[in-house]
């Protein structure tokens, strides 16, 4: 046995229940999750570095207008992109909802600001900025420092960071060695692209690419698209793309209550069943038996988490999109507390669920809050994974909380001792779900729900900075 692996099986035979004090924590990104992650540790009153690779704060929500070298995010010595932001893009959903509870996400006033409900892109980077700035958190970021591994020796963490050199180029890159008590993982998961597997793609003529890099319609200007994946990205990009092409052709592998066919309210956007094959003389057929001749196709087939610094000798992995073995998709057993990942979970309401995870984080790191026994964690887990094969669900959708994320940000609530989330926002989030399904196209615009504003807006007050 090597004295990583000592030093692991060391890690794993420590008590979970630490008393109560203060740590050193490395918190990997300033995204959303990076940020609430840093105010929650603080909070507790632990010592806190978070390292992130870019010059600002705000991760997803920082818009690049260029793209990657690679179009399908394939190479892996390209320059990564972090953000999959479009220009178009607004969110999905109404701000009430969608920022940290105890820092509502409100209309300001000031340049450049968009008070809409459902705000362009820009709007929430700003919040993000002026959460990190209310909250003093820039302090403790490592700008342009990029951590390039996380591994254990003799019970601690070893982080190794490197700062990038400055823009004239004097400055040298500097290399870091720390070590830290505890590392919590916000490095994001919406950048790493999945590709569909499309048979004879390799003869196939014409252009690919991923939704992480699109941006704007106009290199789509009177061709033929063939987009694969009817989720966000889908929706959203097809009817941005279909501005300005001549045909979108949707191709999608679970089709629900959708028709398949050319769709209503538009001249050029059809929906099919999912590719079947794509040929040497530039044809993609449909399995329905239909065919296209297309420019492009456009996977808008989502994200695959990656972790390309983190070395837990397999204690952590990644398998069909499944991160695990994760106790409450936070700690792994086995490494707990020392380790712990905010962000995990799709199909949710991000922001007040990252500050749910980060407040159960901090208080267990300080020994506030207990752990059960790794062995009963992992038990947890091992239940957890034969529910979700009983039911039927593939690995890749281990995380997709869409059917219990109250549930889940209830009884983490419960855990850290704070209160539960509010009425008013899970019924607003179940009012946008069937507002966006009945009406995709106007529902950042229309709404009926006034009255769950009203009550958003009169619980909003009582949140005062400190
Ligand atoms: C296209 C798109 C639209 C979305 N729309 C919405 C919406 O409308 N509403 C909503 O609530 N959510 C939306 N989301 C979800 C969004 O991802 C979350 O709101 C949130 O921004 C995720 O934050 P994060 O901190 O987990 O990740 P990120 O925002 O990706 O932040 C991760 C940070 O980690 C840094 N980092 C990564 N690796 C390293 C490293 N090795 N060293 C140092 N730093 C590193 C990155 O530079 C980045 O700053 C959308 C996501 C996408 C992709
Ligand atoms: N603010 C906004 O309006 C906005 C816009 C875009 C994105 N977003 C957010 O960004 C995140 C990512 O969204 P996303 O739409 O990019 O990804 P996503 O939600 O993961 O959806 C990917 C889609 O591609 C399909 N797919 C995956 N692999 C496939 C394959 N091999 N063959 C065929 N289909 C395949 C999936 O189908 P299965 O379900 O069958 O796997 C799914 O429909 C989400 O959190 C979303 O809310 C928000």
């Amino acid at each position: 046995m090597d004295m990583a692996s000592s030093s692991l099986q060391r890690l794993a035979m420590m008590p979970v229940q630490v008393s109560r004090s203060s740590r050193n924590v490395a918190v990997i990104g300033a995204g959303a999750a990076g940020l609430v992650a840093a105010r929650e540790l603080r909070r507790e009153g632990h010592k806190v570095v978070v390292y992130e690779q870019g010059q600002k704060v705000g991760g997803t929500w920082i818009y690049d207008p260029n793209a990657e070298s690679d179009p399908l995010g394939l190479d892996p010595s390209r320059a990564i992109v972090q953000s999959s932001l479009y220009d178009s893009l607004r969110t999905n959903l109404p701000r009430e909802v969608m920022g940290f509870r105890d820092y509502p996400f409100v209309a300001k006033e000031g340049k450049g600001r968009d008070p809409r409900r459902f705000p362009g892109h820009r709007e929430v980077f700003l919040y993000l900025e002026d959460f990190a700035r209310d909250f003093e958190i820039l302090e403790f970021v490592r700008f342009e420092t990029e951590v390039l591994h996380v591994g254990m020796e003799e019970g601690k963490w070893i982080v190794k960071s490197r700062k990038r050199a400055g823009a004239d180029g004097d400055d040298p890159l500097i290399d870091s060695d720390e070590v830290y008590d505890g590392v919590v993982i916000c490095n994001g998961h919406f950048t790493e692209p999945r590709i569909a597997e499309i048979p004879g793609i390799d003869s196939w003529p014409g252009k690919q690419m991923h939704s992480h890099n699109y941006r704007v319609p106009d290199p789509f200007r009177d061709q033929v698209v063939v987009l694969i994946g009817s989720s966000s990205s889908g929706a959203d990009i097809s009817r941005d793309i279909a501005r300005v092409a001549k045909e979108v052709h949707i191709a999608v592998r679970s089709i629900t209550n959708e028709t398949i066919g050319k769709q209503p309210g538009y001249e050029n956007i059809w929906l099919h069943s999912m590719i079947k094959g794509a040929h040497g003389d530039g044809t993609v057929v449909f399995q329905d038996g239909s065919s296209v001749l297309p420019d492009v196709v456009l996977h808008c087939t989502g994200y695959k988490y990656h972790f390309p610094f983190l070395d837990t000798h397999d204690i952590v992995t990644v398998d069909d999109n499944r991160v695990g073995p994760l106790y409450k998709h936070v700690f792994p057993p086995l490494l707990a507390p020392w380790l712990s990942f905010i962000g995990l979970p799709w199909k949710v309401i991000p922001l007040p669920m990252f500050e749910f995870q980060s407040k159960w984080v901090a208080g267990v790191l300080s020994g506030r809050i207990v752990l059960p026994l790794p062995k009963e964690m992992m038990e947890d887990v091992e239940n957890f994974y034969s529910k979700l094969e009983a039911a039927g669900w593939p690995k890749r959708y281990t995380h997709n909380m869409a059917d219990y994320q109250f549930e889940y940000n209830d009884w983490l609530a419960t855990e850290c001792g704070c209160s539960v989330s509010e009425e008013w926002r899970k019924q607003m989030y179940e009012a946008t779900g069937r507002s966006k399904q009945a009406r995709p196209e106007t529902y950042r615009d229309l709404w009926e729900d006034q009255n769950l504003i009203s009550q958003a807006n009169e619980d909003f007050p009582q949140y005062k900075l400190r």
